[in-house]
């Protein structure tokens, strides 16, 4: 399985099909792609922020993908013209052929409809399992301890992890969050991107590489594919 970091918590999982999550993209200046570039089979919301709906009613509407999110902002995305797909919290959704868990995350939710703040129902990480291999994506959170739990039950080999702490983990959190989940790769996200969630990737690879030694933590430029090849 191909993973290229978008930036941000933008990711797109290319293996059997391509999977979009959290397209925030045109509201990136950091962004390496241009919303028209973006050809995905499936594109997964985390919550109503918008550095993660992001460009997702765009895409969804120009190539008829389905678009994965719980309830309230599938509701929301199919109220935009978007071909919404709804799930919630402890379920999996198989959408053509790819399989989805939704998890939870600590965090809030709401959409900005024109200034206007509607009710985005809980934030969410999703579990997606492509080609054999599972990838935890946390979404925004903050640390907590059933993530223990999650990586139990789903054993997922590559996590993405947020560490520019102010809205979510920060670095110390996150390397707690790789001890609870023990994935065999790591890749972090949500950091650098605006002032407050400045962060040093390489103190995460650093002290994730003194407590667990096991996990590969990989630090992608924005817009780097890198290959996680089952070991
Ligand atoms: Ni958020
Ligand atoms: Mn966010």
């Amino acid at each position: 399985m191909k993973i290229r970091w978008l930036g941000h918590s933008a990711f797109m999982l290319e293996g059997r099909k391509k999977i979009l999550i959290d397209p925030f993209i045109s509201g990136n200046p950091l962004s390496p792609v241009k919303v028209e570039e973006l050809n995905p089979d499936l594109i997964i919301v985390t919550h109503g922020h918008g550095d993660h709906i992001g460009d997702s009613i765009e895409i969804a509407k120009r190539t008829g993908c389905k678009v994965l999110s719980i309830l309230e902002v599938s509701k929301f995305l199919l109220a935009k013209g978007a071909n919404a797909v709804e799930m919630n919290i402890g379920g999996t959704a198989t959408v053509d052929g790819i399989s989805v868990t939704m998890t939870p995350a600590m965090h809030s939710s709401s959409i900005y409809d024109n200034g206007v703040s509607v009710p985005g129902g809980c934030p969410v990480g999703v579990v997606v399992e492509l080609d054999g291999i599972r990838v935890y994506h946390t979404g925004d959170t903050g640390l907590f301890s059933d993530m223990e739990l999650l990586g139990e039950l789903y054993k997922p080999q590559v996590m993405l992890v947020p560490i520019g702490s102010w809205y979510t983990m920060g670095i110390t959190e996150a390397v707690k969050a790789l001890e609870f989940v023990r994935p065999k790769m790591a890749i972090p996200m949500h950091y650098n991107t605006f002032p407050v969630i400045r962060q040093d990737p390489e103190e995460f690879k650093t002290l994730a590489g003194q407590k667990l030694p096991e996990v590969e933590v990989v630090i992608p430029e924005i817009g780097e594919s890198m290959e996680y090849l089952e070991k």
